[in-house]
């Protein structure tokens, strides 16, 4: 079955065909990220405006560079949820407008469902049940695949992300928009013992996780140094922060993984491309016996590969959506996206 997924829910409008959720075909994506720099985030109104402008041009490209037709085409699947709502919107309305003229089934799926799926790509043998540490720039949760449509949150995050967490500190350090990949760099040479930071916990909820602590005091330190003229070591920082973030991810991961009696883990969104969390989860699995998945570097960011993937098991369960189908800001990972009745 070969399906045509569309994902505009960030800074990028992507289009892919993959066959079978297993094999990609083309995968096309169309970055906003320089344009977003200047502002030191993603600027909604932009991002809107630019799918607008590329989604045409990359669904195009990603049907010619599959070298399929459109006649060969089985669905279409479209990322409805969660994200930026106005640049979900361009996305959902294509594919809407899209299978309104084919004919074909609309598939509507969950982005973090998506990321989690970027591993059914680069792991032809992984299938549920399996544990999943989801952690990209809008979340961060502990999830129990069951199947590939039934998920459960174990844990997440009270404050901010783990993306968010790297991005906002390496925003503190002048390091520019999207700074968690930068900062990934700079502290391979640094020294993660040199700065003390804290590894918070949330009382009562162990597999939760709270980031905005340890960010409050990285700025805090740059403040007081600033203060009293005092030079602080990039690299050093980007180091300790970084074994800050990735402890607090893999100690939670761990202990659900010792409560759960996971056999497979697997690791998935843009922070998953993270080199010193791909190491920790490495080691983890390693240690206590466990099987490791991680997505290829190349798919842990957005992506419609990820998408098309999802959306051949969404397919297969049955939820597809009518011409309704609305996008929403947020969504949980666990429940199905309201997808109205068929029109
Ligand atoms: O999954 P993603 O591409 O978009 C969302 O769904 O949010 O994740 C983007 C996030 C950004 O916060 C970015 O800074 C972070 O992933 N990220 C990283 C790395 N690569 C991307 N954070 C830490 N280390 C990296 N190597
Ligand atoms: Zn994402």
């Amino acid at each position: 079955m070969l399906i045509l997924g569309i994902e505009s829910s960030c800074d990028e409008t992507a289009a892919a065909v993959v066959e079978d959720g297993r094999r990609i075909l083309s995968s096309v994506i169309a970055s906003q990220i320089e344009e977003h720099r200047i502002y030191g985030g993603v600027v909604p109104e932009i991002a809107s405006r630019r799918h607008s402008e590329a989604i045409v041009g990359v669904v195009r490209e990603a049907m010619e560079q599959s070298g399929k037709t459109w006649k060969e085409i089985d669905a279409i699947a479209v990322t409805c949820a969660p994200g930026l709502i106005g640049a979900l919107l361009v996305g959902v309305n294509f594919a809407k407008g899209l299978s309104l003229s084919t004919g074909l089934p609309l598939i509507p799926v969950h982005h973090l469902r998506g990321h989690i799926a970027a591993n059914y790509l680069t792991s032809p043998d992984l299938e549920p049940p399996f544990l999943c540490l989801v952690v990209s720039g809008g979340h961060s949760h502990i999830i129990s695949v069951k199947s590939y449509t039934e998920l459960q949150v174990l844990g997440r995050t009270r404050d901010d992300a783990a993306g968010e967490a790297f991005d906002k500190a390496a925003r503190a350090m002048g390091i520019p928009y999207p700074g968690g990949v930068e900062l990934d760099k700079i502290a391979e040479g640094g020294n993660e013992r040199a700065y003390r930071l804290p590894h918070p916990k949330v009382e009562g909820a162990p597999l939760d996780f709270s980031f905005s602590g340890l960010k409050t005091a990285v700025i805090n330190l740059l403040h007081n140094a600033s203060q009293k003229g005092e030079s602080i070591s990039v690299p050093d920082l980007c180091a300790s922060y970084r074994r800050a973030v990735v402890d607090c991810l893999t100690e939670n991961f761990q202990k659900a993984a010792d409560e759960t009696g996971a056999k497979k883990l697997v690791i998935a969104g843009g922070v998953s491309a993270n080199r010193l969390l791909r190491r920790e989860v490495a080691a983890l699995a390693e240690k206590t016996g466990r099987t490791l998945y991680m997505p290829e570097l190349s798919l842990c960011g957005d992506n419609a590969a990820m998408i098309a993937s999802q959306g051949y098991y969404e397919f297969l369960a049955g939820n597809t959506a009518g011409m309704d189908l609305n996008a929403a800001a947020q969504c949980d990972i666990a429940q199905r996206p309201a997808v109205g009745r068929k029109l």
